[in-house]
């Protein structure tokens, strides 16, 4: 797929089928992932991969995110602080590796949702309870993945007026 047709057509999927998402899949997404820009080419991520179903059960009670029991692979993506070279970066480098991995996921042919974690503090607490995440980690955001299992139509989003020409 071309880069510009999958950023243009690349929608969340919440639905997924229960065909497991190959390993070839999980290699292409977690590179791209690590292929992400970060301020000084810090890198401050660390990612949890989770494709055991009963662990995956403990996240559908978050509010809105029932739809997770469907997920056959999800990633936690998570930030070492510490590794940063810039302090308060993190954010943006940990933005950057999922957002590469949702159009990753979309170029296979999967379908793929970023769940927002940081910095709503339960949901935080919650990814550290279930997997056992340490203090010196904070978990980001969950990409939450599978084969899809509906067909959501690309959105035209461009908006002229958003655009301000060498001056506001
Ligand atoms: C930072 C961030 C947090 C998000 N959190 C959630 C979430 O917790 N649950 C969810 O279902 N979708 C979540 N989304 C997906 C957005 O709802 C979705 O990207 C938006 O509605 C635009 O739709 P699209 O992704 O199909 O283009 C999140 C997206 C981003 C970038």
């Amino acid at each position: 797929m071309e880069t510009i047709q999958a950023l243009m057509t690349r929608r969340s999927i919440r639905s997924w089928t229960n065909e497991p998402v190959t390993q070839e899949e999980r290699k292409i997404i977690l590179e791209a992932a690590m292929n992400a820009p970060s301020a000084a080419d810090a890198r401050p991520w660390q990612f949890v991969a989770i494709d055991d179903p009963e662990t995956i059960s403990k996240f559908t009670d978050m509010g809105g995110t029932e739809m997770l029991a469907e997920s056959t692979f999800m990633v936690l993506v998570c930030a070492e602080i510490a590794k940063e070279i810039y302090p308060g970066f993190w954010p943006q480098d940990c933005s950057c590796a999922a957002q590469n991995m949702q159009l990753a996921a979309h170029d296979v042919g999967l379908g793929c949702v970023w769940i927002a974690v940081y910095p709503l503090e339960e949901r935080v607490e919650k990814c550290r309870a279930v997997l056992g995440i340490p203090g010196n980690i904070t978990p980001f955001a969950i990409l939450a993945m599978g084969v899809p299992n509906e067909v959501v139509a690309p959105e035209y989003r461009f908006d002229e007026t958003r655009v301000h020409l060498n001056k506001w």
